[in-house]
């Protein structure tokens, strides 16, 4: 019995740990809650083309002339932080012709909140 209480103490322990903590590199401020938000609004908006890891390989990939960035690295990129680079490509900053297409522009699509959820989740992924 007491070896039980302890176990389920133990796992409510490491529960909370893992609720708590955040991704290693993660902005000061960057809750739990925006960061699962952000991750949900890039799995929809962006990981088609940018992967579900943000590797740059998505399963679009193929059908454009141009990679897309490889979006964990982009803070060794240095210049501009993790959060500008991300507002300057959803407002077609980095408009690249691919077989016809471009990295779409989302600024009128997306709400700026939620582009700064993704630029959250984002800087919480660099490695
Ligand atoms: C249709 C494919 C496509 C989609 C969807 C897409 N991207 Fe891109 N993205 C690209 C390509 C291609 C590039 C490379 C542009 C270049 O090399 O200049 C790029 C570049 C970027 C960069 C530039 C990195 C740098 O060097 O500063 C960022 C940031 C970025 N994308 C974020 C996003 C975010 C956030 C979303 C979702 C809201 C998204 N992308 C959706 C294709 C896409």
């Amino acid at each position: 019995m007491i070896y039980k209480t302890t176990l389920v103490a133990a796992s409510l322990a490491v529960a909370a740990i893992l609720t708590v903590s955040r991704p290693s590199g993660a902005a000061p401020g960057a809750d739990q809650a925006t960061l699962e938000r952000g991750q949900a609004h890039y799995l929809l908006f962006c990981a088609n083309c940018h992967g579900v890891n943000g590797d740059g390989q998505g399963p679009l990939v193929r059908l454009l002339k141009v990679t897309p960035s490889n979006l964990t690295v982009l803070r060794r990129l240095g210049g501009a932080s993790v959060a500008e680079r991300v507002l300057t490509a959803v407002d077609g900053g980095h408009q690249v012709a691919a077989e016809g297409h471009k990295m779409p522009v989302f600024s009128d699509h997306l709400e700026v909140r939620t582009v700064r959820e993704i630029g959250v989740y984002l800087d919480s992924i660099q490695q």
